[in-house]
C-alpha cells in the first residue's frame, strides 16, 4: 500500500515588507486585498494544525499544487522555501506552481530558483516532469501563466501537451499508477472565465484519448470531485481547499491521502480527507488544539 497526501493553496503569509517599487501594477492590488481580507482567511494556525496532523499521518510522498505564495514577492519565496523543508525532502515532495507563484511576469523564474528540487523530475528540471515513486508515476504540470489584473486563468500549452501525450502513452505500458499534478482544474465550472484553464478542452481530450489513474488539482479552494471518461475507465479528478483556509468563500482548510495498491491485476485507490469542518462552533479554536 503507497500513500499519497494531496494538499494546495497554502498562500502562506505573513506578507513581507515591500519596498513601493515593488507594488507596482497588479501587485498592490494583491497586496491591498491581503491586508483587507485574504490574510483573515488564510491563517498560519490552521495551516500549522493541518501539517502537524499530516505528519502523524505519516504519508509515502506529498504533492503540493501550487499557490504557495500571495504576490510573488522575493521575502514569501523564501517562506515558502522553508515551508516545504518542513513537510519533508525534495524527494518526498512534488510540487507544481500555481497562478499566485507566477504573479507578474519579472518572477517568471522565482519558483524554479526556490523550489527547483521540489519540482525536477527523475530525469531533470521542465515541465511535464516524471517522477518514479513505488507504484506511482508522479507527473508535474504547469498551468502557471503571468496574467493581467483581477485575471487567474490558466494554461498548459501546446509544447506540455504534447510530452504529456507521450509520457502518458508510454507510461501505460510500465503499469504504474499515473498521477497528473495541476494546479488549475481541468474541469469547466460556470462563471469561472476570470480563472478557468484555458487549455481545458485540450487537456481533457488528452486525458479520455491516452489514461492517467488520477488528477489532483488546486486552485478553486474547495472539495471536488469530477471524472474524465478514459480509455480505461473513468479518471477521477479531484481537488482540495486551501490548507490554509478558515473557510470564507472556500471550504475550510483539508488535505486528502489516497491509499493506492494493486490487487488482482487492478488499481484499488482509497481517498480520506482530513482537515478542519465547517460545522464546528470555532474552527479556529479547533486549529490552535491541532497544535496543542
Ligand atoms: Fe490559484
Amino acid at each position: 500500500m503507497y500513500v499519497l497526501a494531496h494538499l494546495s493553496d497554502p498562500h502562506l503569509g505573513p506578507m513581507p515588507r515591500a519596498h513601493p517599487f515593488e507594488l507596482a501594477g497588479k501587485r498592490a492590488i494583491g497586496f491591498i486585498n491581503w491586508h483587507r481580507g485574504r490574510k483573515k482567511i488564510h491563517r498560519a494556525d490552521v495551516l500549522l494544525g493541518l501539517v502537524s496532523d499530516l505528519r502523524e499521518q505519516n504519508p509515502d510522498h506529498i504533492a503540493v499544487t501550487g499557490d504557495l505564495v500571495n504576490i510573488a514577492l522575493p521575502g514569501e519565496f523564501h517562506t515558502s522555501r522553508e515551508f516545504l523543508e518542513a513537510l519533508g525532502t525534495p524527494q518526498a515532495v512534488s510540487v507544481v506552481p500555481g497562478n499566485h507563484d507566477l504573479y507578474v511576469r519579472r518572477v517568471r523564474d522565482a519558483a524554479m530558483a526556490h523550489w527547483g528540487e521540489f519540482m525536477a523530475g527523475d530525469g531533470g528540471e521542465g515541465f511535464p516532469y516524471l517522477r518514479r515513486r513505488g507504484p506511482l508515476a508522479l507527473i508535474g504540470v504547469s498551468s502557471a501563466v503571468p496574467t493581467a489584473p483581477f485575471m487567474a486563468t490558466g494554461m498548459v500549452g501546446t509544447h506540455q501537451l504534447l510530452a504529456l501525450r507521450d509520457l502518458l502513452d508510454r507510461l501505460r505500458g510500465e503499469d504504474l499508477f499515473r498521477v497528473i499534478m495541476i494546479h488549475h482544474p481541468p474541469m469547466t465550472k460556470k462563471g469561472d472565465r476570470f480563472k478557468r484553464l484555458i487549455d481545458r478542452i485540450a487537456f481533457r481530450e488528452l486525458i479520455a484519448e491516452h489514461g492517467a489513474e488520477l488528477v489532483l488539482h488546486g486552485h478553486d479552494h474547495v472539495h471536488s470531485i469530477a471524472f474524465i471518461e478514459g480509455p480505461g475507465g473513468p479518471v477521477p479528478v479531484a481537488g482540495v481547499p486551501s490548507a490554509s483556509s478558515l473557510g470564507g468563500h472556500g471550504d475550510p482548510a483539508a488535505y486528502n491521502l489516497y491509499r493506492i495498491e494493486r490487487r488482482d491485476n487492478v488499481w484499488r485507490c482509497e481517498a480520506v480527507t482530513r482537515g478542519l469542518r465547517r460545522d464546528r462552533p470555532d474552527i479556529a479554536e479547533l486549529a490552535r488544539r491541532m497544535i496543542a
